[in-house]
């Protein structure tokens, strides 16, 4: 309670605080860190409390509220235009729907590329207003600096190569990545940097593969092959709640389909008037 008054006081936003007595502790950076050369695992993105919950209540405990929320919640082409303040949103509501897993908030474009301080405010602000446990970034060697800035301060931090969506759509495209060199002086960059993981994005899964054999930390694949440590996909292409979805992902439902059904039925019963019942 104490520490709840100091906080009010202090006027900090707290997304979550356990009663006295009752933390929860939430799977740890290192804990993800050490899982690499162990059974492949999982991770999936969520953007709000009711998905995260019905990830965790799945067994899958490394959640990553993606920026990728621009495209599949808000409504955006592309994920350039999410905000930090949009990402702190949905990562506090993602961190009060779950209580084990460790959160992942993806850095929106714009939040870390100006300069390390810039980079170190923004994380600060995910783990500290948004409860995240780590963060994420996209770029390699031009990142590094921003990636060392951030692990400096304590923060665990993910990094991500290959297709980096915040500036596909401005130059260099979707297509799959097989620039050998370029991928392997990134994969480099980012572990000697101090990131704790590595997203490998539309990266060419041979290449994927020996990355994978040549870091120390988990590589995270998507579209990239079967050879990565962990594995994540979006979840509205793994729900089915879009018409389509990429190539490399697969539709374990669909509850887009499902979701339609079932708001047609309701629209009918209550325009029969059998809704509600007399
Ligand atoms: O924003 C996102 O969902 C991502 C994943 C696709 C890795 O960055």
């Amino acid at each position: 309670m104490a520490t709840k008054q100091a906080n009010s006081a202090a006027g900090e936003a707290r997304p979550y605080e356990p009663a006295a007595g009752t933390a929860v502790r939430r799977v740890t950076a290192g804990a993800i860190r050490r899982r690499k050369g162990h059974a492949i695992f999982p991770m999936i993105t969520a953007y709000d409390a009711a998905f995260g919950r019905f990830a965790e209540e799945a067994g899958i405990d490394y959640i990553l509220v993606g920026d990728s929320l621009g495209n599949v919640v808000l409504g955006y082409d592309e994920t350039t235009p999410v905000t930090l303040e949009q990402m702190l949103h949905h990562t506090q509501a993602v961190v009060r729907g779950t209580t084990r897993a460790h959160i992942v908030a993806d850095m929106p474009f714009g939040s870390y590329q100006v300069s390390d301080e810039d980079a170190l405010r923004s994380a600060i602000r995910l783990i500290k207003e948004g409860g995240a446990q780590s963060v994420k970034l996209e770029g390699g060697v031009h990142e590094a600096d921003r990636i060392r800035a951030i692990a400096a301060s304590g923060i665990p931090v993910v990094g991500h190569i290959g297709v980096n969506p915040q500036t596909a759509s401005l130059g260099p495209g979707y297509k799959v990545r097989t620039n050998r060199e370029k991928l392997f002086a990134d994969a480099r960059a980012v572990q000697n940097a101090g990131a704790y993981a590595i997203v490998l994005e539309v990266v060419d899964p041979g290449i994927a593969s020996e990355i994978t054999a040549m870091l120390a930390i988990p590589t995270i694949g998507i579209g990239a092959g079967t050879d990565c440590d962990s594995q994540v996909l979006v979840l509205h292409d793994v729900l089915g709640m879009y018409p389509h979805s990429p190539s490399f992902a697969k539709r374990f439902g669909e509850i887009g389909q499902a979701a339609t059904e079932a708001l047609r039925a309701y629209a009918s019963d209550v325009r029969e008037k059998r809704f509600p019942a007399g």
